[in-house]
């Protein structure tokens, strides 16, 4: 009787350690991870897509856009984005007032973040989308933004330059 509760406890332990680690994953292994602190990132640039582009919908507003040290090396060097590098794409909304034009509520935040391996399908980059100020997952299928990034295949999939 005793071994069977032991076995029993064995099999219980065993599962929980198995959920433990699926979790400790992260949110799943394929996921682009919540860039925690981005806003003490190096800021790399700024833009205001206004009403009348054709990329409004989707991406209207003011974003600016932010490197961790790895991208930001990275982007200076001109060398291969190394592994957890990250640049982030903070979407706000524009406010035009009185011949200024300001910032208003998040949208969106838009994250790529490096690694070959879990991302070999979408040119090594992760991508993802954090609705407003919130960690609720917009992105459903990477491919849609890989899709655009592919073009800059030669920039690393990247866009953006540093520029001094
Ligand atoms: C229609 C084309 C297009 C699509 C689709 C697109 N992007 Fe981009 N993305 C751009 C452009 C253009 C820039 C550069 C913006 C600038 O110069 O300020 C950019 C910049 C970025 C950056 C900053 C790094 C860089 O390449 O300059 C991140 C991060 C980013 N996008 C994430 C995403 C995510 C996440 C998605 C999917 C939800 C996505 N993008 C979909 C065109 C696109």
């Amino acid at each position: 009787m005793k071994k069977k509760q032991l076995l029993i406890g064995g099999v219980i332990l065993a599962f929980l350690a198995f959920s433990w680690v699926v979790a400790g994953a992260g949110e799943g292994p394929k996921k682009v991870k919540y860039p925690d602190g981005y806003r003490n990132w190096t800021h790399v640039k700024s833009m205001v897509i206004q009403e009348g582009h054709p990329l409004y919908e989707t991406f209207g507003g003011i974003h600016h856009i932010y490197a961790n040290d790895k991208a930001l090396k990275a982007l200076k060097k001109g060398l291969p984005f190394p592994k957890d590098a990250v640049l982030v794409f903070d979407l706000l909304e524009a406010k035009a007032e009185d011949k200024t034009i300001g910032e208003g509520n998040r949208k969106v935040l838009g994250v790529m973040q490096r690694d070959a391996k879990r991302f070999a399908g979408t040119g090594g980059w992760g991508f993802e989308g954090f609705k407003g100020d919130t960690r609720e997952r917009v992105v459903t299928d990477m491919q849609t933004c890989f899709g655009c990034h592919e073009k800059q295949k030669e920039k690393g999939y990247v866009f953006s330059t540093y520029r001094r």
